[in-house]
C-alpha cells in the first residue's frame, strides 16, 4: 500500500509573491475553487496580517471553499501574536483550519535580519507554537531557510515546536540553495533526532533557485517527508517555488519507485494551470513538463512514428490523465448558446451567471464566425477574457491602427474614462503596438512603463486567437508596483491594447484602494 504526500498548495500565498502576480479577491477565490477540484490537502489561502484585504480574502476561501469535504485552509503568521490573532481570525471560517507560523532559524537571518540570539529564537517558537495551538487544533511550523540552518540547531528548534503542539514540521529551502542528496539528508536527520517526530507530519518547501525545487522535494519524500508545499505552475519569490503538477505527476507516474501517492484528481491540473495563468498574467513557457504547449506534441518524425506504432514508445503519460484536450474541436457556428452553456459547465465553468454567459456567447459567435471550429482552449481564453472582469475603470471602446512599410505607424484609441465624455487619442510609434500604448498613456491620468509584452497563439493554426500578457510599472520609489494584464483577440493588436488596459485598471484599483473595498462581506460565515 502507498503513503499518502499532502499535497499543500501555496499558490496564493508564495506563488502570489511573484513579481507583479498580484490576485484581487475574486480572483483568489476562483482559484481556491479549482484547487479544490484539483483535490489538494491543503490551501495556504494568503498572509491574514499583511493587509485588511487579505485577511478579508482569507477568510471568503475558508468560509467557501474549506467544507468538511473540502480542503484545509491555512493562513500563514509570523511568529507573533498579532499575525496569529488575524490568522485566526480569518481560517477560523473553515471546517478545518489550520495556522501556519514560521520562524528563521539561519545564523544569516539571525544575525543580519532578526537580531536574535538562538535562545531568543527557541523562546519565540515555543510561545507562538503554544499560542497558536490554543486557538486551533492543526499546527504548522516552518523554520524559515532550514537547508542553511545548523542541522543540531534546527532539531533543536523542531523539538521546542513539537513539545509546545506543532502537529506540522516544514523544513524550506527558502533561497533554493539545496541539492537534493544534501536535502534527504537534512530531512532524514531530522526525522532522526527531532523528538516527538514521529506523531507529526514532516513537509517540505523548496525554492527553484538552482531549478532544484522539484527534485528537492522528490528527495525530501524519499527521506521521509509526507506533506510538499509546492505552487501552481511553479510561481512564486524570485525562480519560484517547486511546480505542483509536475510532483503530482513524478508521484503518480512513478508510484512504484516513491512508494507514495497523493489525493489529486490529476485531469484538473490543465484547467488549474490555464486559470492561474491567466489570473496572474504569467505565461507557462511552451516546453514547460506537464502543463506547457508543447509538453506532449512530439516532432521529430522518428518519434511520431514510433507514437503512431505503439504510444508506450516514447510516451510516458497520458495526455488526458492530465486533463489535456487542447485540440479538441468543441463547438461551431451553429452552436447555440445552450451547447455553450453545456459545455463550459463541462470544462468545469459553471458558475458563470446569465449575463457572462451572454457575453461570452457574443465573442464565441464573432469568433466561430471567423474560424469554423472553436477550440477548447479558445474558449478557455475567452471565459478568461470576460469572466470576472472587476469593475473596469477604464474601458476600451474602439483601436484602429495603420501600419505597414513604407509609412509610419499610427493608431488611435477611444476609451471610457471614469466620470468623464468617452474620448479619443491618437499617436504614431515605432510599430503598431508602440503607437497604440503611447496613445492610450495619453488617455490615463497616470505615468505606466511597459516592462514585458508577451504574445502567443492560443492553438494552432493561423486563426486562432491570440493572447497577450503585458507586465506594466505604475509609480516611483516607494510607491512603485507592477502589475499585469491579460487580453485575447483574433487582432493581436486589439489584444495587445486589451491587455494593457487590463493592466492599467489594476494600478486603478490599487489606487484607489477598490480591491479591499471591493470583497464582499462575510455573509453566511461559518463561526
Ligand atoms: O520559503 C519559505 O521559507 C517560506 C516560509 C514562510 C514557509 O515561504
Ligand atoms: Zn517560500
Amino acid at each position: 500500500m502507498s503513503d499518502i504526500v499532502r499535497i499543500f498548495d501555496t499558490t496564493l500565498r508564495d506563488g502570489e509573491q511573484s513579481p507583479g502576480a498580484t490576485l484581487d479577491a475574486g480572483a483568489k477565490l476562483e482559484i481556491a475553487e479549482q484547487l479544490a477540484r484539483l483535490g489538494v490537502d491543503v490551501i495556504e489561502a494568503g498572509f491574514p496580517a499583511a493587509s485588511p484585504g487579505d485577511l478579508e480574502s482569507v477568510s471568503r476561501i475558508a468560509a467557501a471553499v474549506g467544507t468538511a469535504d473540502g480542503p484545509t485552509i491555512a493562513g500563514l503568521a509570523r511568529a507573533v501574536e498579532g499575525d496569529i490573532d488575524s490568522c485566526w481570525a480569518a481560517v477560523r471560517h473553515a471546517a478545518k483550519p489550520r495556522i501556519h507560523t514560521f520562524l528563521a532559524t539561519s545564523d544569516v537571518h539571525l544575525e543580519h535580519k532578526l537580531h536574535m540570539t538562538q535562545e531568543q529564537v527557541m523562546a519565540a517558537v515555543a510561545n507562538a507554537v503554544a499560542y497558536a495551538r490554543t486557538l486551533c487544533e492543526d499546527v504548522e511550523f516552518s523554520a524559515e531557510d532550514a537547508s542553511r540552518t545548523d542541522p543540531k540547531f534546527l532539531t533543536e528548534v523542531f523539538s521546542t515546536a513539537i513539545e509546545a503542539g506543532a502537529t506540522t514540521l516544514n523544513i524550506p529551502d527558502t533561497v533554493g540553495y539545496s541539492q537534493p542528496a544534501e536535502f534527504a539528508e537534512l530531512v532524514r536527520y531530522v526525522i532522526d533526532n527531532a523528538e516527538g517526530i514521529e506523531d507529526c507530519c514532516v513537509s517540505v518547501h523548496c525554492h527553484d533557485d538552482l531549478g532544484m525545487a522539484v527534485a528537492n522535494s522528490m528527495a525530501g519524500v524519499q527521506a521521509g517527508a509526507r506533506q510538499i508545499e509546492c505552487t501552481i505552475n511553479g510561481i512564486g519569490e524570485r525562480a519560484g517555488n517547486a511546480s505542483l503538477e509536475e510532483i503530482v505527476m513524478a508521484l503518480h507516474t512513478r508510484e512504484a519507485f516513491y512508494g507514495c501517492q497523493t489525493n489529486i484528481q490529476t485531469t484538473q491540473l490543465t484547467r488549474a494551470s490555464h486559470l492561474v495563468s491567466a489570473r496572474t498574467g504569467i505565461i507557462v513557457p511552451a516546453n514547460k513538463a506537464i502543463v506547457g504547449g508543447n509538453a506532449f506534441s512530439h516532432e521529430a518524425g522518428i518519434h511520431q512514428d514510433g507514437m503512431i506504432k505503439h504510444a508506450e514508445t516514447y510516451e510516458i503519460m497520458k495526455p488526458e490523465t492530465v486533463g489535456l484536450t487542447q485540440s479538441r474541436l468543441v463547438l461551431g457556428k451553429h452552436s447555440g448558446r445552450h451547447a455553450l452553456r453545456l459545455h463550459l459547465t463541462e470544462m468545469g465553468f459553471e458558475h458563470l451567471d446569465d449575463e457572462e454567459l451572454g457575453r461570452i456567447f457574443a465573442r464565441f459567435k464573432r469568433l466561430a464566425d471567423k474560424k469554423k471550429d472553436v477550440t477548447e482552449a479558445e474558449l478557455e481564453a475567452l471565459v478568461s477574457d470576460v469572466h470576472y472582469q472587476p469593475e473596469d475603470r477604464f474601458t476600451l471602446n474602439g483601436v484602429h491602427v495603420s501600419c505597414g512599410a513604407p509609412s509610419i505607424p499610427t493608431a488611435s484609441v477611444s476609451m471610457n474614462l471614469p466620470g468623464k465624455e468617452p474620448q479619443t487619442r491618437a499617436a504614431t510609434g515605432t510599430g503598431p503596438v508602440d503607437a497604440i500604448f503611447t496613445a492610450i498613456n495619453r488617455l490615463i491620468p497616470f505615468e505606466v512603463t511597459l516592462l514585458e509584452y508577451v504574445v502567443h497563439a492560443v492553438s494552432g493554426g493561423i486563426d486562432t486567437l491570440g493572447e497577450v500578457t503585458v507586465r506594466i510599472r505604475c509609480g516611483n520609489g516607494e510607491s512603485e508596483r507592477t502589475f499585469r494584464g491579460h487580453g485575447a483577440d483574433t487582432d493581436i493588436l486589439v489584444a495587445s491594447a486589451k491587455a494593457y488596459v487590463a493592466a492599467i485598471n489594476k494600478q486603478a484599483r490599487f489606487e484607489s484602494g477598490m480591491s479591499n473595498k471591493k470583497s464582499e462581506s462575510l455573509a453566511g460565515a461559518k463561526e
